[in-house]
């Protein structure tokens, strides 16, 4: 039994211009301890992956696939359990730019609260939001504060505690970094590092494949919607097999060596409508005629490549 595992998850949005296949058929799995990251750009649907396992999606549908955590199905669970017994105290998500959506009218301390109120916390409020500001390395004294007194990487751990005031197991951390400078970047890796240096698993969606080599055991590279590459992230950075992977580490620049980044011409399919083929096919340096058909999913040493090119 894995701790985590996705299997063949399939999530549409219903829009006025029609159904957005924003994850399609993706799969991966973790076991207890490891941390995986997802790498892709833009609207390839990283952030509908995550809001899937934490359940939080917003206008869309799980059509059809499963989540299982710890051996059971998250999908299946009804509504009040799910809530009561998994969101916030074993999984939690660190949301896309929620550092700019603190409410501006109340203190940490009174946002902190809150939280603990709703979940039914019946320990010490004032005891418990200080210890964990003091676990993401903030001081207590941050507790008063409006979050417009607060520096950006401030805010962003701010947002950390509060996913972490439950003692989840498993936290989704979306982009946690970007709008940050690198030097608050470093910060906030080293902070995650520690979290699963106390024993968390970690999900963080990240355009940056380098961040995620610092933190995770595991990669899952999406492309329109579909997760092209998984498996050990020693493996993929080592030999990257799918064109996509190749390409995005060969956009990544080199400060150590003089190489010139490369980039990858042309840009990502529309989700509405998306071909039966290789959603890379248009860009994909080794495009071949049977690429229009679905590609098949091949298995790798540590996971799986869609791609014809390992048939
Ligand atoms: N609530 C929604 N309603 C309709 N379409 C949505 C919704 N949320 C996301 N989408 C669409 O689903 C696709 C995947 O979006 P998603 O936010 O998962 O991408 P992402 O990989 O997280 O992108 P980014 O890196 O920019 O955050 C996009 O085409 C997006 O427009
Ligand atoms: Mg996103």
């Amino acid at each position: 039994m894995h701790y985590i595992s996705v299997t063949d998850l399939k999530t549409q949005y219903k829009t006025q211009s029609g159904i957005v296949h924003a994850v399609d058929d993706v799969s991966f799995f973790l076991e207890k301890g490891e941390s995986i990251g997802i790498a892709g750009e833009s609207a390839c649907g990283k952030s509908t992956l995550g809001l899937c396992i934490m359940r939080s999606l917003q206008g869309g549908n799980v059509v059809s696939g499963d989540i299982l955590f710890e051996g059971k199905s998250i999908i299946k669970i009804q509504e009040p359990e799910f809530t009561k017994k998994y969101r916030w105290k074993e999984i939690t998500m660190i949301f896309q730019g929620a550092m700019n959506s603190l409410d501006p009218v109340f203190t940490i301390e009174q946002q902190l609260h809150e939280i603990l109120r709703q979940h039914n916390y019946t320990g010490d409020f004032s005891a418990k939001a200080s210890e964990t500001l003091i676990s993401v390395g903030l001081n207590s004294s941050v507790l008063k504060k409006f979050p417009h007194e607060l520096s950006g990487g401030m805010k962003q751990r701010i947002v950390i505690a509060m996913a972490l005031l439950l003692n989840p197991k498993f936290v989704i951390a979306d982009e946690p970094t970007t709008a940050l400078d690198v030097l608050v970047q470093a910060q906030i890796i080293n902070l995650l590092k520690k979290l699963k240096k106390d024993g968390m698993s970690i999900m963080l969606i990240t355009h940056d494949l380098a961040i995620i080599s610092e933190i995770a055991e595991k990669i899952g590279v999406m492309y329109g919607g579909k997760m092209v590459e998984f498996g050990n992230s020693s493996e993929i950075y080592k030999n990257p097999k799918h064109p996509y992977t190749q390409g995005l580490l060969e956009s990544i620049p080199s400060l150590k060596e003089n190489k010139k980044p490369k980039f990858i011409r042309g840009n990502p399919p529309s989700l509405i409508n998306p071909s039966e083929g290789c959603r890379f096919y248009e860009r994909c340096p080794h495009a071949m005629e049977k690429c229009k058909n679905e590609p098949p999913k091949i298995k790798t040493d540590s996971g799986y490549v869609l791609c014809w090119l390992y048939e």
